[in-house]
């Protein structure tokens, strides 16, 4: 859900009360800020420091309760380390985490004095770490009875109080203005996390494409194609993994023209939307089943990006495009060895129900290409549990048929902590997916399992077009705490593909 706590920017000396915080080096060394407000307090910052053994190492941090001589009700004292030599990543890190501290305060505001022990601190460290807060403070709430049952579990996303963060600093108007954007990405964000968290029985495939259609107020042009559109396009491989379910498949189309016609053709973004993947007939095991109402992150991704992109209105002519689908079993569902023939026109054995993701985007994929002629396509994909045994949680895995859109992608990644590492394609590799009976088979043995999937997609891809593949199941969804995100769904890629598009893609 939207975050209800309202960020603004305001000059050091401007009037505040509530929660003060303010930062320390480690030493401890306090910056100016801080240094004030202990002379305000008589020493008592210092003391308390002291007393708690605080020395400004990054993460820790000191509480002082009721400050004499201050308006404020207590004062958090928060480490940084070395601040000299932070990265964005770092900057956006320690604005989750003072969001964090600032949970279950009872306290309306929050003031929060952004220096150095040196002096003042660039817009964009001030924009990134704004962002970090902005982002820590999401919480899927929809679904918690609003009175707090005795014994419920409260968790830190509890401070109801909280009303106003403003961040306080030398030049309030740089920083606000740095930060403009960063509100356009906390929305995509936002919208991603919402959809991947949102459970399945009230997002399916068609209240999907109505979220989607929502981007319409921010300037998107949308289209919707239902199954009869589908069948006329030929997208055989998307509607077979779709045809077991009692809810109907869709194809949302997204387009941003913010580059104008003088921008050329778009760069496009394609995601995976199973909205439920039980496996269909190669059914999964019941332990984690419900994990699968994650399966369409790479979708919620490609919305999210799309909204922000728009809100910011980003000089760039781009596309998203997601399968939204629903894999059942049922009387009406593919079987293991069924042969269907995809848009291209190729052949696929279906060997298991359960690699449906990769159907759904071989049609997709392919549309994009022929309607757009896309200068790169990138697609995201909760595609494989193997990429997850590969690099764990802390990766997603990239393929690609082109070092330049890679290197980009990568980059991208080191620079928002939306990391990627780059895995092989190869002739040796795309061997394991011919069929003895169709052109290709959807899966590709044992081994390497992230990597036949990625094959599979390359069959669906023109000679030519600049394309990449993420394979984000260990990153999008069932997500370890950060820094930046307590929930669920991590909303991952869109940060990511934003600063892409910043970085490669727009207009000057
Ligand atoms: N959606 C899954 C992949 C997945 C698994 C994502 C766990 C997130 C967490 C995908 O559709 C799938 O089932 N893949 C199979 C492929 C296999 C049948 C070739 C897999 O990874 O086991
Ligand atoms: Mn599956
Ligand atoms: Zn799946």
């Amino acid at each position: 859900m939207t975050d209800q706590t309202a960020l603004s920017f305001a000059s050091m000396s401007a009037p505040a009360d509530g929660v003060a915080v303010v930062f320390a080096e480690e030493g401890p060394k306090l910056t100016q800020a801080a240094q004030d407000l202990d002379k305000k307090t008589k020493g008592q910052l210092t003391k308390a420091a002291q007393i708690t053994g605080f020395n400004g190492k990054k993460g820790s941090s000191v509480d002082l309760l009721a400050p004499q001589g201050v308006k404020f009700s207590r004062i958090v004292l928060v480490g940084t380390g070395k601040p000299s030599s932070f990265t964005q990543e770092d900057w956006l890190n320690l604005g989750g985490t003072v969001r964090g501290l600032l949970s279950g305060r009872e306290s309306a505001a929050a003031h929060l004095y952004l220096d150095t022990a040196k002096g003042d601190l660039a817009a964009d460290d001030i924009a990134s770490f704004a962002l970090g807060a902005q982002l820590r403070g999401y919480t899927f709430k929809k679904y918690k009875s609003k009175t707090p049952k005795k014994n419920g579990n409260a968790d830190e996303t509890d401070d109801k109080t909280l009303k106003k963060i403003v961040v306080h600093c030398a030049d309030p108007r740089a920083a606000s203005h740095a930060f403009a954007p960063n509100r356009a990405i906390v929305d995509g964000v936002t919208l991603a996390r919402d959809l991947v968290n949102e459970p399945a029985n009230v997002l399916g495939p068609a209240e999907f494409a109505g979220r989607a259609k929502a981007l319409t107020k921010a300037g998107v042009k949308i289209e919707v194609l239902g199954d009869a559109a589908l069948k006329k396009l030929g997208m055989g491989a998307l509607l077979a993994v779709g045809q077991g379910s009692e809810r109907p498949s869709h194809v949302v189309v997204m387009q941003w023209k913010g580059a104008g016609a003088k921008g050329g053709a778009p760069i496009a973004f394609v995601g995976k939307g199973v909205t439920f993947d039980t496996g269909g007939i190669s059914l999964k095991p019941a332990a984690g089943m419900e994990d699968m109402k994650g399966d369409m992150a790479g979708a919620a991704c490609v919305v999210g990006l799309m909204q922000a992109l728009a809100e910011r209105k980003a000089k760039v002519n781009a596309v998203g495009i997601v399968g939204l689908v629903e894999n059942m079993p049922s009387g009406k569902a593919q079987r293991p060895g069924d042969v269907v023939t995809a848009m291209s026109g190729s052949t696929i054995e279906v060997l298991n129900t359960d690699a449906e993701g990769r159907m759904v985007l071989a049609d997709c994929l392919w549309y994009a290409q022929e309607k757009f002629k896309p200068k790169a396509v990138v697609n995201l994909a909760t595609l494989t549990g193997a990429v997850m045994v590969a690099l764990g949680k802390e990766h997603a895995g990239i393929f690609s048929n082109n070092d330049e859109l890679a290197d980009r992608l990568i980059a991208a990644g080191k620079e928002t902590g939306e990391k990627l590492w780059r895995l092989p394609l190869g002739p040796k590799y795309d061997k394991m997916i011919d069929s003895k009976v169709a052109d290709v088979k959807n899966t590709g043995g044992k081994w390497g399992g992230s990597i036949s999937a990625a094959q599979f997609l390359q069959r669906f891809i023109k000679e030519g077009t600049p394309w990449a593949h993420l394979d984000i199941a260990g990153t999008a969804m069932s997500s370890v705490d950060s820094d930046i995100n307590r929930s669920w769904g991590s909303g991952f890629g869109v940060r990511l593909l934003d600063q892409l598009v910043k970085d490669h893609y727009e207009r000057r």
